[in-house]
């Protein structure tokens, strides 16, 4: 990465996570007092903890140039810290989680993790496919939610490193076992974050497997882009790249219609305050306790397009969403409740502090058979590209 300042500071909020290199004054004359230092990208492993105290879990740091720090353990491929740019050029988490494995495993609301077999509901826990009916455990009243159980939020994931230039990134892979929460076939699955150069963090999915089965795999990270998790998020102001969004029933499974968002509290075609209509007197709001709903991204097949932004006015901080997913759920942590730890220790995640975008295939595809298809076959190969990059408004 070239930066065209002639003197940079390199905040030293990253401890040793920071490597100076290349000081490259060779082309300077003796007395020109230029000195160009530049933080090479990194990745920084350490132990998280005992998973049913034999499974070790690793945290991975990955650091780019910038100082921009993204941290992934390997239970459940979750984002447990993302320091995001400020104005003032320092970095500050803006995602919700816990200090320890402990509180992960004993009841997060999938903070920060990777969902899968199949984000969001299925109705009744059940689906046929190739005429075969499918039972799967239920967990979100009558309904199968993020895979059920035990969904790839509650795994340890297999890690490797890489590295490429100035990308740094973390390559997730977990074998699924056939009947795996009621799912057939073996499911070889990989997630690799990349923190690019230019603050953008990818997260690219790949799944294969050698029965038909269906698939549908997202992020559920909780975004409070404010950096104070005391915050509620009815401030940031939301955009979502779509004219149409998918009504849900009161056990929040779609109902099958695919409803314009204009005139409605849905239309977030031009970013809007997350709290500027959520309380209105709307049925669809009253049954999601807010929005929980899918939203139908424009644009055509599995191109990257843009799917939403999110914008903390009071510190400028800038989120871009660009995904290959035809739509994305977007959830305004309507069930947090004040009982769950900050990462500090001290405060607790209130009601609406954290808001989750998840790019992703419709919920219950696999019983409603006009929703674009989730089903995939030997021989195919699942691919899906999201991105998320963080930038500063002034
Ligand atoms: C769902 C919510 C659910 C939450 C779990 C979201 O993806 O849409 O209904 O409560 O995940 O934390």
């Amino acid at each position: 990465m070239k930066l065209n300042k002639k003197f940079l500071v390199i905040p030293i909020v990253l401890g040793m996570s920071l490597a100076l290199v290349n000081c490259k004054n060779d082309t300077k004359k003796e007395d020109t007092p230029v000195v160009e230092e530049m933080a090479e990208a990194s990745i920084i492993k350490s132990n998280f903890g005992m998973f049913q105290d034999s499974i070790p879990v690793e945290k991975y740091a990955l650091v780019n140039a910038n100082g921009m720090e993204v941290d992934v353990i390997t239970y459940g491929g979750i984002i447990t810290s993302l320091k995001a740019p400020s104005q003032d050029s320092t970095f500050q988490d803006v995602v919700l989680g816990f200090d320890s494995l402990e509180e992960y495993v004993e009841g997060s609301p999938y903070f920060g993790a990777i969902i899968g077999r199949y984000g969001n509901r299925i109705a009744k826990g059940e689906f046929k496919l190739d005429g075969e009916t499918y039972t799967l455990p239920v967990n979100d009243g009558d309904n199968s939610l993020h895979g059920g159980t035990a969904g790839f939020d509650k795994v340890v994931w297999n890690a490797e490193e890489v590295k490429d230039g100035d990308n740094v990134g973390l390559k997730l892979t977990y074998l699924s076992p056939d009947g795996d929460m009621g799912y057939p076939g073996n499911l070889e699955t990989t997630v690799t974050y990349t923190l690019q150069a230019d603050n953008t963090l990818m997260v690219k999915y790949e799944a294969t497997t050698d029965k038909p089965t269906v698939v549908n795999l997202t992020q559920h990270t909780y975004f409070n882009l404010s950096g104070n998790f005391d915050n509620t998020i009815l401030d940031t102001e939301v955009m979502i790249n779509a004219d149409q969004y998918l009504p849900v029933d009161a056990g929040l499974i779609p109902t099958g219609e695919l409803k314009s968002v204009a005139g409605t509290t849905f239309d977030f075609n031009k970013p809007k305050k997350i709290g500027a209509e959520i309380n209105a007197e709307d049925d669809q709001l009253k049954k999601g306790l807010g929005y929980d709903h899918c939203w139908i991204l424009n644009g055509t097949g599995g191109e990257m397009k843009l799917a939403a932004t999110a914008l903390d006015p009071e510190s400028g901080r800038f989120m871009e969403i660009m995904s290959t997913e035809p739509a994305i759920q977007f959830y305004t942590g309507n069930f947090l409740d004040g009982t769950l730890t900050q990462k500090d220790g001290e405060g607790t995640y209130a009601y609406r502090s954290g808001f989750c975008l998840e790019t992703q295939h419709y919920p219950d595809s696999p019983n409603q058979a006009d929703f674009p298809s989730t089903v995939l076959k030997p021989g195919e190969k699942y691919e899906t590209t999201t991105s998320f990059k963080f930038s500063v408004q002034d």
